[in-house]
């Protein structure tokens, strides 16, 4: 079975078996069933890249579903989790809900949304949302969970450590408070500061707007976004780089550290679309790896190791990666690989 249509970055690899589910029903029946071997759930493999063939199934959700409940203090949505991300956005934007807008274009199923807590201009699910529903793929039971306790940081949830591979997310309920209030702080997006009668589809076009200009469409140049995070090091380790580039690009967090733009430091290195075979970096975005065509596993791992050491050797900061990246039996790192 074919993977290759279902990760963006194409590499050409196949599964055990690949399963597309339609229902939670359906899903609990293949759990119970005990068939199953070594699986793993996807939507839209916008964020998985498989190095190898998949010595197991593969479960494409496509639980479908939407609901709104419109009430005076907010709008309570409740989305199944095989329903494409930037469409139910779109939906929404254009009925002039706001909330989600900033978040348009993010490739990708509902039910991948709280995994990694995705994230753009400003807003991260963590601010929208307010519950979801996911089955226990050991016995098949049905659990919910609050947004407290999906712990949401910056890509990262509880389903990247205690409930790592022990949840299949089914819905998601989102909480859009009333009035609107349009999030513009992040650079690109203060043009529209100014516009009066600023509605959330305005934000929505220009969001995709942006995002077209930058990032690769993965139907046309295989890639899986950003490939590593953006690095948060100690004031310290800022105010040494700073002294050494007046340009660095940091972002003060909340929890303390400063958050770097990995994209600028690999910029910085000259390593803006250079090229492993046919792999590389994307010319307009050094955080975004691409697959030019036929690319090599072997070539990506090299690669991503190549940007990590020239990072460590000039910045002393440890990339690690954003995608999640998979073997023959399951997650990998991708370090220790090849
Ligand atoms: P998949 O790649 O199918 O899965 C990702 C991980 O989640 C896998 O480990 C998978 O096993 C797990 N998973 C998937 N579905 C479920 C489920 N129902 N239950 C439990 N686990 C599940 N991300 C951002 O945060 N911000 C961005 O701005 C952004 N921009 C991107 C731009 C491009 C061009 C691309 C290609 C990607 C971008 N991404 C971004 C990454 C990606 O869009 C998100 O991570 C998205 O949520 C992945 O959705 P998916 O359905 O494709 O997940
Ligand atoms: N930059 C460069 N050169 C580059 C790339 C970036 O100098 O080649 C600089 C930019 O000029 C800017 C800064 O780095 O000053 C940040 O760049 P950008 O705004 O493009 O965002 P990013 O930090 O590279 C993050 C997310 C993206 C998200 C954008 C917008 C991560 C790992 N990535 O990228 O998410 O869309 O911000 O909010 O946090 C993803 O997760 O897959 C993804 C694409």
């Amino acid at each position: 079975f074919d993977l290759s249509n279902h990760h963006t970055f194409g590499f050409e690899q196949i599964a055990r078996s690949i399963v597309t589910v339609a229902s939670a029903e359906q899903l609990k029946q293949l759990i119970v069933s005990r068939q199953l071997h070594n699986p793993i759930i996807l939507g839209e493999g916008s964020n998985a890249i498989f190095l190898e063939d998949y010595d197991g199934d593969v479960l494409i959700n496509r639980i479908m579903g939407r609901k709104l409940e419109d009430n005076a203090d907010g709008v309570r949505l409740t989305l199944g989790a095989g329903e494409n991300w930037d469409s139910a956005v779109a939906w929404l934007s254009q009925q002039g809900i706001g909330g989600l807008e900033n978040l348009g274009l993010i490739p990708g199923c509902v039910g991948a949304a709280p995994v990694q807590n995705i994230g753009a201009y400003g807003v991260e699910l963590s601010q929208v949302l307010e519950s979801l529903t996911f089955i226990d793929p050991n016995s098949g039971e049905t659990h919910s969970l609050s947004k407290a306790e999906c712990q949401l940081g910056y890509r990262d949830s509880v389903f990247k450590h205690q409930l790592k591979d022990k949840a299949w997310i089914t819905e998601l309920v989102l909480w859009l408070p009333k009035p609107w209030q349009p999030k513009l702080s992040y650079g690109p997006l203060k043009s529209l500061e100014d516009e009066s009668d600023l509605s959330p589809l305005q934000v929505y076009r220009e969001v995709c707007q942006i995002r077209q200009q930058k990032l690769p469409d993965p139907k046309v140049l295989g890639n899986a976004g950003s490939f590593f995070k953006n690095p948060v090091v100690s004031v310290e380790l800022y105010d040494h780089l700073r002294s050494l580039d007046s340009n660095l690009v940091g972002y003060p967090q909340h929890q303390g550290g400063i958050k770097l733009a990995a994209g600028y430091l690999i910029d910085k290195l000259g390593l803006k679309g250079h090229l492993q075979g046919k792999v590389g970096v994307h010319q307009h975005q050094a955080l975004v790896l691409v697959n030019h065509g036929g690319g090599k596993p072997q070539d990506l791992v090299a690669l991503a190791n190549h940007i990590q050491q020239r990072v460590f050797e000039v910045y002393q900061v440890k990339l690690q990666p954003e995608v999640r990246i998979f073997g023959s039996n399951g997650e990998v790192e991708i370090s220790r690989y090849g």
